[in-house]
């Protein structure tokens, strides 16, 4: 399997991606998933099976020094296999090569699976969102620092 800039042509499989993915009302909609392909401000990750079809992608943005991880999905049936981390780390890559110093993301500290791949990959909690899910619901704020060695595999 290989990891690839995503395409508008992606767009079907990573909105059956966000489907298995989330629960309705945390699903991105196909006009945001149009918008962030289409984004030049973007950087959007890919993994594709063998028969070119979309298993994981993740997205990416950066302003000046800080680099943001805004999303990442595994379809279920390809998780625990590594893909995630890849992904992210491509997003690492990219932001180390763009001049970034740090990738910061927000996440639902319920959300087991992405905490620890994100502790997996270094990134440390610095502070909290309140309400940033909607009322009561705190995102977890993390942060990983950039270093020069992160951007060596860059396309
Ligand atoms: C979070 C997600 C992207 C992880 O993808 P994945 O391909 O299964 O992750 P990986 O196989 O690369 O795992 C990398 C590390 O993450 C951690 N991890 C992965 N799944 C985990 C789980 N269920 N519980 C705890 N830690 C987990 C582990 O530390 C793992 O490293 P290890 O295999 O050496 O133990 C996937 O579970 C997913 O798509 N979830 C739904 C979407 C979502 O919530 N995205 C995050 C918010 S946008």
């Amino acid at each position: 399997m290989i990891i690839s800039h995503a395409r508008t042509e992606d767009l079907a499989d990573i909105l059956a991606l966000e489907q298995a993915g989330f629960e309705p009302a945390e699903q991105w909609s196909e006009t945001a998933w149009a918008e962030e392909l289409a984004n030049p401000d973007r950087h959007v990750v890919a993994q594709l099976d063998l028969d070119a079809h979309v298993v994981g992608v993740a997205t990416f943005s950066r302003v000046e020094e800080s680099a943001d991880l805004l999303r990442v999905l595994v379809r279920p049936d390809a998780r625990g296999r590594g893909i995630g981390a890849s992904l992210v780390r491509a997003g690492l890559d990219w932001a180390a090569a763009v001049g970034a110093h740090q990738m910061l993301l927000e996440v639902s500290p319920e959300n087991e699976s992405a905490v620890g791949l994100y502790r997996r990959l270094e990134f440390e909690p610095i502070s909290t969102r309140r309400d940033y899910y909607g009322p009561g619901r705190s995102a977890l704020v993390m942060m990983r620092t950039l270093a020069a060695d992160d951007a060596w595999a860059v396309a």
